[in-house]
């Protein structure tokens, strides 16, 4: 469905400083949470929180239930037990746009942008502005979207030489920034990230990271899932650990080291 303007939410004014009235509630709060495929429980009773401006890193081994859970508070999973909330209200999206237009943009790990799409219509994608013609007719508007999208990139000082490209020609790097700028674009108030330098060249991760950090400048929170323990210390300042769908530890990163949390991921240490 076309929109007759592109609605995006209105940015906070300024960034929710340490302290702020807006600090006083999570952004995100998940209760006790529960998903299970047949008789696998993928996500096993996990609660978290989430605060204004800040990067949370969730980490596990393979298959501990990381992407389940954040497709759970994205949208893409109804869950079988447990409360979300956000911004204080508790939730229920029926479908990941809903989660997008509460302000929760997603980078999935397996499903992240449009393929064949180019990045002003994936950065505009479910969100089409479109101008009348003749007074009749709606058609996209196009050159809006490109000019939105040229706007947003050089913001973030993203260098894509071709927007017109599809975003399968663009390197992997290209493509997160773009799902980033994205996320910026719309105001995100929760950024979530699934392995979003797992594929990168070292430069690209750099970028990624960079721009991480420029989001909780803004004073968007992230969750990031990573097994590069290096990138969470790196930009995160909490990680959660999960283990075959539990939550088995919570850390400051100032105040744990790798192999703590290594030994949280495996099952050697316990909270
Ligand atoms: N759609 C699905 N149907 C059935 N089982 C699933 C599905 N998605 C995930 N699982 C199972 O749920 C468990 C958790 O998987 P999940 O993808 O959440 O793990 P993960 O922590 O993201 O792992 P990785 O680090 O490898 O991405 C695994 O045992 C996985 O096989
Ligand atoms: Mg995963």
């Amino acid at each position: 469905m076309l929109e007759e303007k592109a609605q995006r939410p209105k940015a906070e004014s300024g960034q929710a400083g340490l302290g702020s009235a807006a600090d006083a509630r999570p952004v995100l709060e998940v209760r006790d949470l529960v998903k299970r495929f047949g008789g696998l429980v993928a996500v096993d009773h996990v609660s978290l929180a989430v605060w204004p401006g800040e990067v949370v890193g969730l980490l596990g081994d393979n298959g501990a239930g990381k992407s389940t859970l954040i497709k759970v508070i994205s949208g893409v999973y109804r869950p079988d037990g447990g409360q979300l909330l956000f911004e204080g209200q508790e939730v229920s999206f029926a479908s990941p746009m809903e989660a997008r237009r509460r302000g929760i943009e997603t980078i999935y790990q397996d499903l992240a942008l449009c393929e064949n799409l180019d990045a002003p219509a994936n950065i505009f994608l479910g969100r089409e502005p479109a101008r009348r013609r003749w007074g009749l007719l709606k058609e996209l508007d196009e050159r809006y979207m490109l000019q939105e999208t040229q706007h947003v990139l050089e913001q973030l000082d993203i260098h894509i030489p071709d927007l017109r490209q599809p975003i399968r020609q663009l390197s992997g790097g290209q493509r997160q920034s773009v799902a980033i700028a994205r996320a910026i674009y719309w105001n995100a108030r929760l950024m979530i990230m699934d392995e979003p330098t797992a594929a990168l060249g070292v430069a690209e991760q750099q970028k990624v990271l960079e721009l991480v950090r420029t989001l909780r400048a803004r004073g968007v929170p992230v969750i990031l899932i990573s097994h590069n323990l290096q990138d969470v210390f790196a930009v995160a300042d909490r990680v959660v650990v999960m283990r075959r769908g539990q939550k088995v530890g919570e850390r400051r990163v100032a105040e744990t080291t790798t192999n703590e949390l290594v030994g949280l991921m495996v099952g050697a240490e316990r909270v």
